[in-house]
């Protein structure tokens, strides 16, 4: 097909000159479009408000892809519109190599690149091409649900893994696959992982490099294949530092802002056991449905006869926009963005654990702290009317309600509460309390994710644990993340003495 001069007569596709769009044109943002520096002495809401007041003074610049390309390799709409290749279009390809080559630094050399329509359908694409009906899949304790409901129509059944500040636990990991008893469990070791080393879903956790390189051993050592559902990789906003010790931040050259960011699992994949998916939707936008696999090339010319019998190829439309917006700002653009793009959300993390720690009392963890950047706090209430002597029984000020882990990329804070001391608690157990807590903050006007949905196997009524809650800090303006913390707040005074 790609022969030139080759009259082709094979295909079925129709004919261009049908095709009603003669162009299309984006306006789209300049990629210095928010800066590259806080400033600690502005106020943490002033810099919301100069975002939203700029919305007028965009600056933008503008594209148009016509129906023929103009020289040889242009976009075109001709092409692009038309049933094509799953492997996408051409300059697409060339913008993602280039990127990957630059950002990753992939550990082999003929790794391949395929573009899918999100993470999420690239990793139901990994299920249907690499897992067998009855086949387990290695994943964390706590998931992102719609990668175990990907898995459940084709028999693959999840192997949870205990987690710690820092996401999946190796010492975890390596417990399950030692101590793996193929009868009682009712299916062979399994030779998949899935996982979400970067602000995790629903945990906010990020993994360091040590712990990437204990978990690829073992992954070397029981054959396991690793899926890197990585869709928050440039969320990632460092170690959350209190106000009052908060400083200026430093702009970093490109090169230091790479090596800032914590490693994929490409940088030690020696073997090409690892199936990384990244997507645009967190980097450009969601609407997009765009995203590529990075593995190698035998993986990658499955995934592509895999995709050629669902999605085909990502949209046309979607591929020219988001192709014409990489070319028009360039790789050095394209970081620039993305720099400062984590920036906008490591503010967002700060304002909303700014708001807890007015709201709460948080006292900093001792034992497991500092893990790749996080640390976890203790949070108990704060006395409200501190003219009423506190008696005895006023336990709920002193004693911690529930821990958090100050993410350090993401947009999640994952609230682990201790019900135990609840009056209700012998009758109810935690997953009760937890569906009441959750109803009651409901209720009073906010909406957080409850916890037991992101568990990928089903909590029971009597399952002992902790109650959850899955916060998000991603979408919502200053005085919403404020009113939601004290809202919190609010019913869970009320709440620990029902
Ligand atoms: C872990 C994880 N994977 C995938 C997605 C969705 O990614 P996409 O929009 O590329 O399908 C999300 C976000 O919602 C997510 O949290």
């Amino acid at each position: 097909m790609n022969k030139p001069g080759l009259i082709s007569l094979a295909g079925g596709l129709p004919n261009a000159a049908y095709f009603p769009f003669a162009s299309v044109t984006g306006e789209i943002l300049v990629p210095d479009s928010f800066p590259l520096k806080t400033n600690s002495e502005e106020s943490s809401l002033s810099w919301f408000w100069k975002l939203f007041s700029r919305s007028d003074k965009e600056k933008t610049a503008t594209f148009t892809v016509g129906k023929y390309p103009k020289h040889s390799g242009d976009l075109a709409l001709e092409s692009a519109l038309q049933y094509g290749m799953a492997s996408g279009q051409p300059k697409l390809q060339e913008v993602i190599h280039e990127f990957v080559e630059k950002v990753y630094k992939p550990d082999y050399g003929n790794w391949a690149t395929l573009v899918h329509t999100g993470n999420t359908a690239g990793w139901a694409t990994v299920v249907q091409t690499i897992l067998n009906p009855g086949d387990g899949v290695i994943v964390s304790e706590w998931t992102y649900p719609s990668a175990i409901g990907a898995m459940q129509p084709y028999g693959s059944i999840p192997v949870p893994v205990g987690m710690d500040s820092e996401g999946m636990s190796s010492i975890s990991l390596r417990k399950t696959l030692a101590e793996w008893d193929e009868s009682a469990r009712g299916m062979s070791r399994p030779h998949v992982m899935y996982t979400v080393p970067i602000g995790q879903n629903p945990t906010g956790t990020t993994m360091g490099i040590q712990r990437k390189k204990e978990i690829y051993d073992i992954c070397v050592e029981y054959d396991i294949i690793i899926v890197e559902d990585d869709p928050y990789y440039f969320l990632q906003e460092g170690k959350y530092v209190p106000k009052s010790e908060r400083v200026s931040e430093t702009e970093l050259d490109d090169e230091a802002f790479i090596a800032s960011l914590a490693p994929s699992y490409l940088k030690v994949d020696y073997q090409g056991r690892v199936i990384r998916l990244d997507t645009f939707s967190k980097t450009v936008c969601p609407g997009a449905r765009l995203g590529w696999f990075t593995c190698n090339p035998m993986f990658a010319e499955r995934l592509e006869r895999a995709t050629e019998t669902s999605a085909q190829a990502p949209c046309g439309f979607t591929q020219v926009y988001v192709t014409s917006l990489l070319l028009n700002w360039r790789y050095a653009g394209y970081i620039r963005w993305l720099k400062a793009l984590g920036l906008q959300y490591k503010q967002r993390r700060d304002y909303f654990l700014d708001c807890f720690a007015e709201e709460f009392h948080l006292q900093p963890s001792t034992s497991m702290q500092d893990t790749a950047g996080a640390t976890m706090y203790y949070a108990s209430l704060k006395p409200k009317r501190t003219f009423i002597p506190l008696s005895e029984k006023d336990t709920a000020f002193s004693k911690p309600l529930f821990s958090l882990v100050a993410p350090s990329s993401g947009m999640f804070v994952w609230l682990t509460l201790y019900f135990e001391d609840h009056p209700s608690f012998s009758t109810m157990g935690y997953k009760a309390l937890e569906v009441k807590l959750w109803t009651e903050i409901a209720e009073a006007g906010v909406l957080f994710a409850p916890g037991a949905i992101f568990s990928p196997i089903p909590v029971e009524d009597d399952t002992p644990g902790n109650g959850h809650f899955r916060v998000s800090f991603s979408n919502s303006n200053p005085e919403e993340l404020k009113k939601a913390v004290t809202v919190f707040g609010a019913v869970l005074r009320k709440f620990v003495r029902e």
